[in-house]
This record gives C-alpha cells, structure tokens and sequence, in this order.
C-alpha cells in the first residue's frame, strides 16, 4: 500500500538520519525521556517525527494486514457437454510390505518368527525373537531340521535340565512384534506343532512383557509319542496390556519340538486375518484398487529374496516366510498372494498384481532363461482366475475360495524400466499374458508421460516422490502428455524428505494439488496411488506413509485425511475450472458432481498451498439444478502450522473439520485459510444430474 510519509521515513533510514536523531533508544523511550525533560525547543521535531514513525507503523501494519488477504474468482463450468466422466479406477491404494506393514500390521498374526525359520536354515541358527525363560542350567533350546513340514524344516528343540524347576517353570516366549496388544475379554486362538517323546503338561500363557502380570492361561497336556501333534488352544484374556508376550513353559525335565506357533486374535476383519481397524481406515478412503505386494518388495535386493507368490499360499503352516532383503526383515508370509486377493475382495477393490519380472535390484534373468518365470506367473494369474477344477484353481478352491478373483491388472516389475533385460523379459511376459488371458491389462515399468513407449503396453506405471513445491507444480504435468499412447498410473506419489517431516500439513496440500492434476487429466491417467501406506511405528524404514500404527495405536497423516476428500473423485464427473487471480500460483482446485445414495453434490476443492489467507468468490455457471443450501457442507484440513503433524499424543491434530454452508449459492463468498484444503459439497436441488446427462 503506498505510504508517503513510510516512503519519508524509509529514505531518512537509509541516510542514517534516525541513528542520528534518536541514537539507539526506541520511540517510546525517547516520548519518556520528552516528558521527563518537559518542553523544549529541540524537542517538538522529535515529537513530530515520533508521530510520523508511529503513523508508519500503523500505516504498514495495515498494508502488510491486507496484502495477506488475497481476492480470488473460481468459476465453474458445470455445463453438461464440457462434463467429464472420471474413470471408476481413479483413486486406489498401494499395498506394500514395507515398515511391517503386513507382518506386524494388517496381518494381525501376533507370533513373529512362527516357525523358527527366520534364522535360516544352518542350524543352530538364530531364533529371534524367541527367548528363554530360565537360565543356562535350566533349559538348552537350539534349532534343528525336524520339522514335518518339508518346506520349512526348522523346528525348536527345547531340553528341560532342571529337577526342581522355578516356580512357574522354564521355557519359552515370543514378543510378537514390539509386544502383544492383548485385550481384556477377547480371545486368542492358539495353534502349534508339538513333538515330546514323554508325556508332559505345557503351560500356555498370555503375560506382560516381564512375565509377571498373567492375562490368560492353558494347561496342555503333551502324550509322548514320537509324531507331531497339532495343538489348539483358546485363550481369553482377564487383563488388558498392550505389549504382552506368549510363554510356553514346563516344570517337567523333557525334552520338546516346537514348530509353528500361531497366535491370531478371533477378532479380524472379515474372520480373514486383518486387523479391524487398521482395515477401516482403509476402507474410509473407498479405494477402486489394490496395487500388493510392492514395490520394491516384489524385486528384492537379490532374487533370491523376491517375492515368490507360490512360496505364500497354501496351508500357513506350510509356507517358508521370506526374509525380505531390501526392507530388511522376515515375512512368515502369512500375508501371502491370496491373502492379497480376499483383501481387495473385501474392500470391494480391482487387485492389480505387481510380480517379479526376472528382475531384482542386484541380479537379472536373461531373456534367454526367463521362460520358466513366465510360466510362474501364468500359474499365479491361473490360481487367481482359474476355475476350481483347474490345476492352481484348485489350490485356490482348496484354501476356501472356490469362485475365481477377477484379476483384470498386472503389473510387470517395478521401477525396472532401465535395467538390461527388462524390455526382453516385458516382451516374454506380455505376449504370454495376452495369449492366455487377452482381457487382461499390463501396466509397464516405463514412463510413457513424455516420451511414447517403445513397447507395448495397456498403461504405463509413474512414481514421484519429491518436494512439495515441484509436487504442487506437477499439477500440470500431464496436460502435457500425448492423448494417444496408454493411459497412466500414478502408483506411487508422496512428497517426502524436509517438507514431508513425518507427515505434514504441507506435504498433503502439495498431494493434493498434484492429485487435482491428475483428475483434469483423467482422461490419461487411469490409476493413482499414494506411497507408502502404512508404517509400524517401530519400523519406519521409510518416511512418510500415510497410516502410522503401533500394536494398539493407529493415526491418519494429513496425507492420508487429505485423500479422504478425494475418495468420491472415482466415477463422477468432472468440470473445468479456472481461477482468475495474481495469486492463481499458489491455488489448486477442481470441481466435480458425485452422487451418495440419496443426493447430488458440486464438490469444488480448493488448496491455498500460500500463505495468505483467500477471500474466494465461487461462481457457477452451466448447472441443471439449483444449489440447496440445506445439506451443503464445507470440509477443511488445515491447521496452525503448515508443518503440523498428526502422531499418537496428538492424533487428530490436523484432520479435516466439516461444517455446514448455509451460504451455499450459484455465486458464494468463502474464506480459505492459509495453507489450506477445502472442499465445499454444495447439495444440489434435485438428484441424478449431471452423471446421468
Ligand atoms: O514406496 C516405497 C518405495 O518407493 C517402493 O518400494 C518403490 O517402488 C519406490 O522406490
């Protein structure tokens, strides 16, 4: 704002002439010292240059007070021929095991190294994070290769050495993964392997982590025979505590084998395994698709360690587990390929299956060699889609799911474009798949969004991971792609490093404006997906994820509240916007109509990525129905600092707040906070609009 008298005022600053007048004493000082001293002659220029200065201030408080209100125009076209259907598909998730985000997550087994082959298979080996309890004169475990399963073959030896055992006898105990979270009154299902040539009773208990404080127990009693024996057991726990662990113990000296020991909670999604309430955050975000099991978990550091999905399905008792090399710990793959499949039926969810290509991040099968990997995935896709009296169609039917799993999505490697036989191998898998399957759709590993591939493909996979600002420019960056190649999907994008802290505010504004992008120019981008998903707290190897959850605890990021508000972009419809505005730079937004079960909504979202807060005039135009102000709402995730986080202390620290729009019109007035998301539903008057025109 101009300001004569601040203009004067900075001039005889910069000449020195303040020092000079009023040395180093403030203003208020200098009044003080005026009274103190009464009037003089000198005195009066200095009260008028206080004046002066003092009517600057408040004259650049003022200027500085309105500079940070901007005024802003969004006009939306609603007219049903420039309306765009938004593909079903739009909004998924991307499921990796990452962070234990399976094992120690969803997957709600409690038991971590189940069957004691975490270790390897050299024996004695490792049995982490199994323990003892007694000491070395008392018991001697150690592992061996008995087990009856011939996929896993490691078994735990446990020699009792004591006569007169302690009071509540030797043994053993797992930890789970950081502790159990054991609930007052819920029941747990215990399921293990036991071999004891002599007959004896175990004792089976929950405890605290110190052993001390009893939640629930079993006498079992071991006949001594020399085969494995299936035990099953249910405990109810009499207590709460959030970091219990499982004891097996004895007062007998014997000698027992354990193998496979299970520990799952009655209480899971479905009775299929998940945890509840992780899944219901979820199913808050009413994802189209499934992308599993990686990521980076799918190539593996070496090959070796990759993902095999015939390693992961069938009886649990029975799968290896793997150690997962780039992610640095070991699955009992409890979470295997089907495991995978009944979750995106669940969450009524297209699975899109990411498999290993021959590829790992280390090692690579030549082109030459790759066929009997293809064959591999044409029984895994048999399995998924085979009918129940097909060869892996069975195995499927066998596990309890007799109907296919309509797997329409295939993912051929991850983020393997550049490597040496990636191109040759695709090429393998592609014309396999297409033989066998041609409905099915490929999603290839190059980036395709400025360059046409040089294979063919029916999308092509686009990760970004990056700053906020250059996120929140990405905005544009598909008006830019060609119209005639295959379509994109965004599997994986976040921002990350500095401005992502551990999940901030700032972070979800720039995603979102990215994601505003993507819905304009749905027309090519197919898919997109958020990165990672989820992170046991314990284990965050990568940051930020958009779920945080402990044993017991769980929070959203803003990154994941801020796909919330995205979650009825899937098949509505879309409508152009434009912002009229000098500070349009730092604005994002989209309109869409979308329908619940009784009403039609204009949902506009607006981001404010600035720092100044936005007096937003909406103006509509084109609508075939008038806007009701009854039932049109605001919703808005924003918070005090831009870089505010979510965390267990503080959950719901920045989530969105919804509120009623009683001015909701053709043309409205709104304020948009700085660093802000706002989405504003206006109800429309009569239902089934625009998506039906
Ligand atoms: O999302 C985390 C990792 O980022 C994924 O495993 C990988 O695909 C990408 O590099």
């Amino acid at each position: 704002m101009p300001c004569p008298a601040l203009a004067a005022w900075e001039l005889a600053s910069s000449f020195g002439w303040w020092m000079h007048v009023f040395g180093r004493h403030t203003c208020s000082t200098r009044v003080d010292k005026w009274k103190r001293m009464g009037t003089s002659k000198d005195a009066v220029p200095r009260a008028i240059l206080c004046f002066l200065f003092l009517l600057c201030l408040g004259c650049k408080c003022l200027a500085s007070e309105l500079e940070a209100t901007q005024t802003v125009t969004l006009a939306v076209d609603a007219s049903p021929q420039l309306a765009q259907k938004i593909p079903d598909t739009l909004f998924g998730i991307f499921f990796e095991e990452i962070n234990h985000a399976g094992a120690g997550g969803i997957w709600a087994e409690l038991v971590s190294n189940r069957g004691f082959e975490a270790g390897g298979l050299h024996t004695p080996s490792n049995i982490d994070p199994w323990s003892i309890i007694g000491d070395d004169s008392s018991i001697y475990v150690e592992t061996d290769r008995t087990s009856c399963f011939s996929r896993n073959i490691i078994a735990l030896r446990m020699e009792v050495l004591c006569d007169n055992c302690p009071t509540g006898g030797v043994g053993i105990y797992n930890p789970g993964f950081w502790g159990m979270n054991i609930e007052d009154g819920k029941a747990y299902n215990l399921v293990m392997y036991v071999k004891s040539p002599e007959a004896t009773d175990l004792t089976v208990s929950l405890t605290s982590s110190d052993g001390l404080q009893n939640l629930a127990s079993a006498t079992i009693t071991v006949s001594g025979e020399s085969n494995w024996t299936k035990v099953e057991q249910k405990l109810v726990a009499k207590g709460t505590n959030r970091t219990s662990r499982l004891q097996i113990t004895t007062n007998k000296k014997v000698v027992v084998w354990f193998d496979q020991v299970s520990l799952m909670p009655e209480d899971t999604y479905k009775g299929h395994g998940f945890r509840t309430e992780l899944i219901s955050m979820i199913l808050d975000l009413k994802p189209r698709f499934l992308r599993f099991p990686g990521g980076c978990f799918v190539e593996g550091e070496w090959l070796r360690n990759a993902f095999r999905w015939r390693e992961s399905i069938g009886p649990w008792e029975e799968r290896p587990g793997h150690f997962g090399d780039v992610w640095h710990y070991w699955t009992d793959d409890g979470l295997g390929y089907y495991e995978f499949l009944q979750l995106a039926e669940d969450l009524d969810a297209e699975p899109i299956w990411v498999f290993n290509n021959g590829v790992s991040h280390n090692d690579e099968v030549d082109t030459a060699a790759i066929t009997p990997f293809v064959k591999d995935v044409l029984d895994s896709i048999e399995f998924a889609r085979g009918s129940a009296n097909s060869t892996w169609g069975s195995v499927r039917a066998a596990m309890g799911h007799p109907e296919p799993f309509p797997v329409k999505y295939v993912a051929i490697g991850n983020e393997d474009c550049g490597k040496k036989f990636y191109r040759g191998n695709y090429l393998k898998f592609y014309n396999a798949i297409r033989q066998a399957y041609p409905d099915i759709q490929m999603i290839s590993n190059c980036d395709g969004s400025s360059t046409p591939l040089d294979h063919p493909a029916d999308l092509y996979d686009f990760h970004v991971y990056t700053d906020s600002k250059t996120l929140f420019n990405m905005k544009s960056t598909f008006d830019r792609t060609s119209r005639s190649g295959p379509k994109a999907f965004v599997s994986e994008y976040a921002v990350w490093r500095g401005d992502a802290g551990r999940g901030s505010l700032l972070a979800s504004l720039a995603e979102a404006a990215f994601l505003t992008g993507l819905e304009k120019n749905s027309d090519i981008v197919y898919m997109a997906s958020y990165a990672p998903l989820f992170v046991n707290n314990n284990d965050q190897t990568w940051n930020p994820d958009a779920i945080v959850f402990n044993s017991w605890q769980h929070y959203g990021t803003p990154s994941y509240w801020m796909q919330t508000l995205f979650r009825e972009s899937s098949g509505a419809m879309l409508h152009p916007t434009t912002i009229s505005s000098s500070y349009s730079g730092s604005l994002a937004a989209s309109a869409i109509t979308w329908q619940d079960s009784e009403n039609s909504f204009l949902r506009v979202k607006v981001i404010n990525f600035g720092s100044d807060a936005v007096t937003l005039t909406i103006s509509t135009s084109g609508l075939q129905a008038s806007i009701n102000a009854l039932g049109s709402t605001a919703t808005v995730l924003t918070s005090a600092n831009v870089m505010d986080e979510n965390s267990f202390s503080n959950p719901t620290k920045v989530v969105p707040v919804k509120s009623d729009l009683s001015n909701a019109a053709g043309e409205m007035q709104v304020t948009l906070a700085p660093h802000s998301f706002s989405s504003f539903d206006l109800a429309l008057a009569q239902s089934k609009l625009v998506a039906e025109m």
